[in-house]
């Protein structure tokens, strides 16, 4: 059994801000960050369009910002969060500048702000079209230079440890006290106890096969919580981004032409060539993302066509290289020239807005255990997430749980915490039931529970996973501990939490819409 002060599962954005933060105000207590797969690899690495703040005193204002974010996320964000994340943003940006993160500046030297779906002002700090990739590079190498923090890749958290696990008298009922991990090289599961742990595990992408985020989406975090019956709320807003490039295999991770190229000017085109933005929406392209993803899911249901087109033929493509070199390298590698050619893309999941119940603190439902970043619900987003506005809460929430735990101590608990028990398992001969189970779900995911939903395609999603579930459930009795395994078992438990949350929503809000709670004549689909 390993033990520390703080026990921080995920490297992106969020896990390594806090981290950071901690380490250097207590260089006496522990932080042990666990990630399953290399450093950094992360949504954070892929985050394009940039981070959206409030820095031009004279066009944007902080009122603006908090609005666009109201709007966006469609009357259900708590206004109290939305005005704290937006004012505290341009503080912790020059906390990341400080740490040596890059952003592009004019000849001026001021930053070159971006703009995205849904703002009002242009206010993304971004470098190049990979700010993501830089902002991860940046806390890495700042965490790596701190001694008392140890940074374990290929370790996956398994499930977090509670009462359930301790049967020790001493251990509270409602509290967390650290997690089960699984050294994938060495393939043993071993105990980390914590005085305090932070979910910062990110999205549930890979839920649906078809997603802009890499493989290491799968929800975990939300599934840990889940089975910890901690609080997990507004799982039905996943947000769609519009804009990935298609590709004909259909369930893969698929590369993002992000909103600022939108935000550049770019147009929508259906086969045809027309504009079908201009009918659904009077700010056609730069619709906020629900808006947009709606429209491309209606026109493509109009037409029957797999996907529309991201025409950039008319924007200055000196400025486009500069800006997007990575989005122009990619297209060229798919034999897409900018220049010429319409790029083929089509929605797809990127985003949960959902998820760990938290408050300002980063508190869950849980004692000892906060959320950060994508999987959590802090109450920013509501139903709909403005572009840019998640590293944001990422950076601004990394702060206040660190400030909340500058300021409170933690008893560490004398407690017996058992090993991770599994007799009776043994390693299984094949892994086509991981494999087979996990197209199902996808599948299921994709055609009953996607960007337009209904009740009943929703029961019959519940039927289907339930049938999922009890397979790999059995099998995971049997089996002993894979990635793979506990992957597909986190997934199952996400896509209950997003049927079930979309059959009790009973009005369409921001990236939600459920056929039976249009009322209205003349509704937009
Ligand atoms: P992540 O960065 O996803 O990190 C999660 C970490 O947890 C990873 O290290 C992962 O390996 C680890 N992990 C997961 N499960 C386990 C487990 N069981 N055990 C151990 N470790 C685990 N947002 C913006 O604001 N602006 C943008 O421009 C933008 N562009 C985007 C572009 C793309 C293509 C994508 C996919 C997302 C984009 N987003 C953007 C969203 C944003 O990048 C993410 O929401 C944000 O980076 C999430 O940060 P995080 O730290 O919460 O999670
Ligand atoms: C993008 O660059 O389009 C992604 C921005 C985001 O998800 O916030």
């Amino acid at each position: 059994m390993v033990s520390t002060n703080y026990l921080v599962i995920g490297s992106g954005i969020a896990g390594l801000t806090f981290a950071v933060k901690i380490a250097e105000k207590f260089p006496d207590r522990t932080v042990t960050i666990i990630t399953k797969a290399n450093e950094d690899e992360s949504n954070t690495k892929y985050a394009q369009g940039g981070v959206a703040v409030v820095l031009d005193d004279e066009k944007d204002s902080f009122k603006k910002h908090v609005n666009d974010t109201l709007i966006a996320g469609d009357g259900l964000c708590d206004e109290d969060v939305v005005k704290m994340v937006v004012r505290d943003g341009p503080k912790r940006l020059q906390e990341l500048l400080l740490w040596g993160a890059n952003f592009d500046t004019d000849s001026d030297g001021e930053f070159d702000l971006g703009k995205e779906g849904g703002h009002s002002e242009y206010r993304i700090v971004h470098y190049k079209d990979i700010t993501g990739y830089e902002i991860e590079r940046a806390l890495l190498k700042k965490v790596h230079q701190l001694k008392n923090v140890a940074l374990w890749s290929h370790h996956f958290a398994i499930d977090l440890i509670t009462k359930h696990h301790v049967k020790d008298p001493n251990a509270k009922e409602n509290a967390c006290y650290g997690a089960y991990v699984f050294d994938q090289k060495k393939g043993a599961i071993f105990t980390i106890k914590a005085d305090s742990t932070l979910l910062a595990a990110g999205g549930i992408g890979k839920v649906y096969g078809h997603t802009t985020n890499p493989v290491i989406a799968t929800g975990d975090g939300v599934a840990m919580a889940y089975r910890a019956k901690v609080k997990v709320t507004d799982m039905e807003f996943i947000q769609f981004h519009p804009t990935a490039l298609y590709d004909a295999r259909g369930d893969q991770s698929s590369f993002l032409i992000s909103e600022a190229v939108r935000g550049m000017g770019a147009y929508l085109r259906n086969k045809n060539g027309q504009r079908f933005m201009l009918d659904y929406d009077e700010r056609a392209e730069l619709a906020s993302r629900d808006i947009v993803s709606q429209s491309i899911d209606s026109e493509l249901k109009k037409t029957g066509d797999t996907h529309v087109y991201l025409d950039c033929t008319h924007l200055d493509m000196d400025e486009f290289k500069k800006h997007f070199p990575n989005i122009y390298k990619k297209c060229k590698q798919n034999h897409i020239n900018v220049e010429t050619d319409w790029i083929p893309v089509v929605p797809a999941s990127h985003y949960l807005c959902g998820g760990v119940q938290v408050d300002k603190d980063g508190k869950t439902s849980m004692d000892n255990l906060f959320a950060c970043g994508e999987c959590s619900r802090t109450g920013l987003h509501g139903a709909n997430r403005l572009a840019s506005n998640s590293l944001l809460e990422a950076l601004v929430y990394a702060h206040n749980i660190f400030k909340y735990h500058a300021n409170h101590t933690y008893e560490t608990l004398e407690l017996k915490i058992p090993e991770w028990n599994d007799e009776g398992t043994s390693v299984p001969r094949e892994h086509v039931i991981i494999q087979h189970n996990l197209k199902q779900l996808q599948a299921l995911m994709r055609d009953y529970v996607g960007i337009v939903r209904s009740n009943d395609r929703l029961e019959m999603a519940i039927k289907h996973l339930e049938l999922i579930r009890a397979e790999v459930e059995t099998f995971y009795k049997l089996a002993k501990i894979s990635t793979s395994l506990c992957e597909l078992r986190n997934m199952i438990n996400v896509a209950h939490l997003i049927i079930n949350q979309s059959i009790a929503r009973t009005e369409n809000k921001g990236g939600f819409y459920k056929l039976d709670n249009v009322k209205e004549k003349g509704a937009k689909l």
